[in-house]
């Protein structure tokens, strides 16, 4: 069985809406590797992309969650790890599908696009929804040719 565990980290930008969705998480019972950032100076979002993508990588986590101010910049970096499908979502549709459907591994979420309420469905949606395999299963699988 992977490991439940969910790795999460952001830039400067995204540091509130994580520690929001991290306080979220462990009240929830969830078991967290909070790979930061942990303050407001300003930071490289490639960093922290790596960080999830190594904790993805070793079996320290499962699953990941990743935030920058846009979520764009976090997700290009997320994606150059081929082991990594990062999926940026603006809302529970999506964050639910880029499970059934592509297999995501990370959500990437945006700081300064989406609210906190609109983040925890993300989150939550993203979480509870299952890869659906089937016609799908080799799309996924030419994404880590
Ligand atoms: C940081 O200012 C910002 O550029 C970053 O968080 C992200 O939005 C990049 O894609």
């Amino acid at each position: 069985m992977p490991n439940a565990a969910i790795a999460i980290a952001c830039d400067h930008a995204g540091l509130t809406l994580k520690n929001e969705l991290v306080a979220n998480l462990r009240a929830g019972g969830h078991v967290v590797l909070d790979l930061g950032t942990d303050g407001p100076a300003s930071v490289d979002y490639p960093d922290f992309a790596d960080a999830v993508a190594a904790a993805l990588a070793d079996g320290r986590a499962g699953r990941g969650v990743l935030i920058c101010g846009t979520g764009i910049g976090i997700s290009i970096a997320a994606n150059r790890h081929r082991h990594v499908r990062a999926a940026l979502c603006h809302d529970a549709t999506t964050a639910r599908l880029c499970r059934e459907h592509n297999d995501a591994n990370v959500l990437v979420l945006g700081a300064r696009t989406t609210g906190i309420e609109v983040a925890r469905d993300c989150l939550a949606a993203f979480l509870a929804a299952a890869f659906a395999g089937g016609r799908h299963a080799g799309r996924v699988a030419k994404l880590s040719r």
